[in-house]
């Protein structure tokens, strides 16, 4: 296969940057270049070292002057949502009855779910997202048009049918039995076909029964290596709510931690309003808090105290996402530019560096996928994005003030959408500008 050499700045992220001038934390090339091959990156670094490297037959694509990164990851989104975002509702557990569910139910007809699949990747593509780990919706038929798209874009994608069982239409119940059978037929379908990962997707405890979160427990344990996703702690009223259904449960984690559910492949979505002893459990076990900032500020959810639960003796592991359609923007530069705005309202520093560390590599590290995406390593997947700081006429005049790699990225997080997304690689196939 021909290989393809692509030029401009690149920046990749080896850690979390501890502050701003944390240079170590990343590497830097002004004048850079990937070889890419059959999907992976072969060789980065200067140009001059790579086109060394590369065969006389190579493709040579000039992207200065713009910055090459990998692309972004996006850690809680749903897939059925796409015609939710922007329901005005007053709080999760109203949006979710008025607009969520009833969405949802529709993915009972194939062809919807289909259809909508074809425009979850295009946004994924076209906003720079080349991973996301969603939720489809109850309907196994929702999952398969899933996985069967990301099949077809070649796109590394983590997903689940969800589990439900009670507090929601009866078009979208199903039962521990069904809920059980249906995740093992998608995990032998779909899980390690293609790029595609199966998650094992208890939507959250309001809608399952002890029951089911017992066979959520069940493929836990039979299916070690899966990923688990579900919902924490999001809203006060979803917090009493659930408790009121667990009345044996410490708090809302203990609901979770009773299941086996916790866990260092465990993705616990919003997980804002937790108390120390739940902190406590979430860093012992090694589970994620999904930051999803601009959900949290439509929806009034809260405030996420990333920085808090970084710093902690007992660290929780943090990523950020979009959590689409409570979200508001298939961005995950918007979605930096919130969750900046987030520690603003609770007196901390975001710094632009921590930012695009948790849009790539961070996301990658609390996937356990960094050796796969998420940097520009050698041998890694050619998932990248191009972007461009001087996208539209008002970031072409901001940029002309801009002097530093830092002032960039943050003014390419703080006004910049899909428009400053220039290209797309995933598997080293341009996607963006090929878009049907
Ligand atoms: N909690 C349970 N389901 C959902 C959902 O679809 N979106 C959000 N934001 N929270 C949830
Ligand atoms: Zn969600």
């Amino acid at each position: 296969m021909t290989s393809m050499l692509l030029r401009g700045r690149t920046l990749t992220f080896r850690r979390r940057p501890v502050s701003m001038d944390d240079t170590q934390a990343y590497l830097y090339e002004t004048d850079g270049a990937l070889l890419l091959r059959d999907g992976l990156i072969v060789a980065s670094g200067p140009y001059d070292a790579v086109r060394a490297q590369a065969p006389d037959d190579v493709v040579e694509i000039d992207h200065r002057p713009h910055l090459i990164l990998p692309g972004f990851i996006d850690t809680h989104v749903h897939f059925p949502q796409m015609q939710v975002i922007g329901s005005y509702a007053a709080n999760l557990l109203e949006w979710l009855n008025t607009y969520t569910f009833p969405e949802e139910c529709r993915f009972v007809e194939t062809a919807h779910a289909a259809r909508i699949a074809v425009h979850f990747f295009d946004e994924m593509i076209r906003h720079g997202t080349t991973t996301a780990v969603a939720y489809c919706s109850v309907h196994k038929a929702s999952a398969d048009a899933f996985f069967t798209e990301a099949m077809k874009r070649d796109m590394r994608m983590i997903a689940g049918k969800v589990m439900m069982d009670r507090n929601a239409p009866q078009g979208l119940l199903d039962t521990p039995q069904v809920g059980y059978d249906e995740t093992r037929a998608v995990i032998a379908e779909w899980h390690g076909k293609g790029r595609n990962h199966v998650a094992i997707t208890p939507r959250f405890a309001i809608t399952s029964t002890p029951e089911q979160m017992s066979a959520a427990q069940t493929l836990a344990a039979e299916f070690p290596d899966l990923h688990i996703q579900t919902h924490l702690s999001e809203n006060r009223d979803e917090i009493d709510y659930t408790l009121s259904l667990y009345p044996n449960a410490a708090d809302y984690t203990d609901v979770y931690a009773n299941y086996g559910l916790m866990g260092p492949k465990s993705l616990f979505g919003h997980a804002i309003h937790l108390s120390e002893r739940e902190r406590d459990v979430m860093s012992e076990t090694g589970s994620v808090a999904v930051h999803c900032p601009t959900s949290n500020l439509f929806l009034g959810s809260g405030l996420f105290p990333l920085k808090e639960l970084a710093r902690r003796e007992k660290p929780v592991r943090i990523s950020v996402a979009s959590d689409i359609g409570g979200g508001s923007s298939y961005s995950m530069l918007r979605t930096m530019d919130e969750a900046y705005k987030i520690q603003q309202l609770l007196g901390e520093r975001l710094n632009p560096f921590e930012s695009y560390y948790y849009l790539t590599r961070g996301n990658a590290e609390a996937l356990f996928l960094s050796d796969r995406i998420g940097t520009l390593e050698p041998g890694t997947d050619a998932d990248l994005i191009v972007l461009d700081m001087a996208a539209t006429p008002a970031m072409a005049l901001k940029a002309e003030v801009v002097a530093s790699l830092s002032d960039e990225l943050f003014l390419l997080q703080t006004m910049g959408d899909d428009r400053a997304v220039v290209e797309t690689y995933v598997a080293g196939r341009a996607a963006k500008t090929t878009l049907g």
